[in-house]
């Protein structure tokens, strides 16, 4: 559980289904991440338990401390096909604009430089999604490749470990 000046954010659980399948029924969501059924979400939110299980970490609700609101999704996920470690975020569309998203990946690339042994964390954005970019680009990431995800084009960016000149590259 972290908590950062206006949000906690703490792990996503099976029983987050109802607010997981609402997230991504908006449009302007489902766009970039896809929506999903109750029990496709179930299985989703399985396999984020799971990776806790497993690594130590994973994804997180974001709350609003101030009213305890779930507004989104952040937090770490492992991608076994590249051996890399994702920060992730989402929220719903009437919580944008107020810069929850980048409060919450920069608490994450914290912890995440802190606590794991990582030399770059990663964000897979598609071309198009340019407020991902922006959230991406004012942490500080860079492009590091062009990737194909789920059938489609990705940027991989990728943010170093503070001091470490390799630019993102094991
Ligand atoms: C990607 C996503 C999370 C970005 O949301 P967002 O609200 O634009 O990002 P933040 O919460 O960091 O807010 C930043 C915005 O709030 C503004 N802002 C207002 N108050 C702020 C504050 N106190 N601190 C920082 N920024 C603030 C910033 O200027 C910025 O606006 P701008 O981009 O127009 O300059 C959101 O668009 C989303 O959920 N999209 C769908 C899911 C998705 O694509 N996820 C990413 C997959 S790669």
């Amino acid at each position: 559980m972290l908590e950062t000046e206006r949000l906690l954010l703490r792990p996503l659980r099976v029983d987050d289904v109802g607010a997981y399948v609402s997230l991504h029924a908006h449009e302007e969501v489902s766009r970039f991440l896809g929506s999903y059924s109750r029990s496709e979400a179930l299985d989703r939110l399985t396999a984020v338990e799971r990776q806790w299980a497993a690594r130590g970490h994973g994804r997180c609700a974001i709350e609003l401390r101030s009213t305890g609101d779930f507004i989104g999704v952040s937090g770490l996920r492992y991608w076994e096909s590249f051996d890399e470690v994702e920060i992730a975020w989402t929220l719903r569309p009437d919580r944008w604009g107020h810069g929850y998203a980048t409060e919450a990946a920069g608490a994450w690339l914290d912890w995440g430089f802190r606590e794991l042994p990582d030399r770059y964390f990663t964000a897979m954005i598609r071309p198009a999604n340019t407020r991902s970019i922006r959230v991406a680009e004012r942490l500080g990431f860079r492009p590091l490749r062009q990737d194909t995800l789920f059938d489609r084009p990705t940027t991989v960016y990728s943010l170093s470990r503070p001091g470490d000149r390799d630019g993102g590259m094991r």
